[in-house]
């Protein structure tokens, strides 16, 4: 016959030494599994006498509730226990930042986004224009006449019906606002272009933005200031802009605005081509052939227009040096931008 009581302080002493699930899996075994000491006992009391049967059957019950019930309260303090040195070991950084692989805006994008962003606060609207656009609408009513070399072939996409073309500059944008809207007119519109051109500044789609303001009162002065506070505002820097006497059709008299080379300060290099300065954008007052192509009265309204190159903004602000990456997609490129 088993002495119970020394079962019951063997069990005790190896619920203490394990200190795993599997561990106690093996104590739970050795006393109550099939072969399992406890078990033993609850087998033998059928070969006992009976006068002794009941009392150590008692016992042995008693030990057999009292086992399960230390290795329940074992269990779960093993589980405790394992949990607790699980949260200290594996634990989350939540303060890291994450960096999921996004996609970024396109330079051209970003450049836009900020040129509109100057306008607008400058009190400008923004609007488009179809890029298939009336033959008269880009060359007539701005007073391009016929036999102007714009309208060489070289430059110019026709489409297959009789009228229209891709536009080959947003100054067409101007009628379509004067024809549709009376002044006072502050506008800027972006948009693409097309004209037959290709080498490495010169790509045959680029942007354009154009801008038309038309009001009682507006002079030379106050499209100066409007141009110089907007290319101030874009470069970041108090750029030197210097108005140059041009020739557009559409504007009388015209100009062409130049900044100091934002790459070499004005000391000479080959982005500016060794004058220190860069040509930026074409303005002038709108010629009052072309108000009064759109009906409006000249002798009352003035308006000044201005029209920029989106690409070329964007190369001299980033330093970018080829207009090719900017329509080649090329992840490595575009990723630079945010
Ligand atoms: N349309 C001209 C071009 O594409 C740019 C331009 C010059 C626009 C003078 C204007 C302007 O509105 O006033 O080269």
């Amino acid at each position: 016959m088993m002495d119970l009581k020394e079962v019951e302080e063997s069990l005790k002493e190896e619920l203490q030494k394990a200190e795993s699930l599997s561990q106690l899996q093996q104590v739970k075994a050795k006393y109550l599994g099939k072969n399992g000491l406890i078990t033993q006992a609850i087998d033998h009391i059928k070969n006992l006498p009976p006068e002794e049967r009941r009392e150590y059957g008692r016992r042995v019950n008693q030990l057999k509730e009292k086992a399960e019930e230390l290795l329940r309260e074992r269990e779960e303090d093993i589980k405790k226990s394992e949990l607790q040195k699980r949260l200290s070991e594996e634990w989350f950084d939540l303060s890291v930042p994450l960096e999921p692989a996004t996609g970024t805006l396109h330079p051209l994008s970003l450049t836009l986004r900020r040129i509109k962003g100057i306008f607008l606060s400058m009190g400008f609207a923004v609007i488009e224009g179809p890029e298939v656009e009336l033959e008269a609408y880009n060359f007539d009513m701005l007073n391009i006449p016929k036999d102007h070399p714009a309208r060489d072939m070289q430059d110019t996409f026709y489409v297959n019906k009789e009228g229209y073309l891709l536009r080959t500059h947003t100054s067409p944008v101007q009628i379509r606002t004067m024809l549709s809207h009376k002044p006072p007119i502050y506008i800027v519109a972006p948009g693409k272009v097309y004209r037959r051109d290709d080498d490495p500044t010169h790509s045959p789609m680029f942007h354009q933005v154009e801008g038309l303001a038309v009001d009682k009162d507006l002079s030379f002065g106050h499209m100066k200031y409007t141009i110089e506070t907007f290319l101030r505002s874009f470069f970041e820097t108090d750029v030197p802009v210097r108005f140059r006497a041009s020739y557009f059709p559409f504007t009388e008299p015209s100009a062409e605005v130049d900044i100091g080379c934002v790459i070499c300060q004005g000391e000479g290099c080959r982005v500016c081509k060794q004058t220190g300065w860069l040509e930026v954008m074409g303005c002038g007052m709108v010629h009052p052939v072309v108000l009064e192509n759109c009906g409006i009265d000249a002798e009352v309204y003035q308006g000044f227009a201005f029209g920029m190159g989106v690409e070329r903004l964007a190369m001299l602000y980033f330093g970018i040096d080829n207009i090719k990456l900017f329509f080649e997609n090329d992840i490595r490129f575009l990723k630079q931008f945010r």
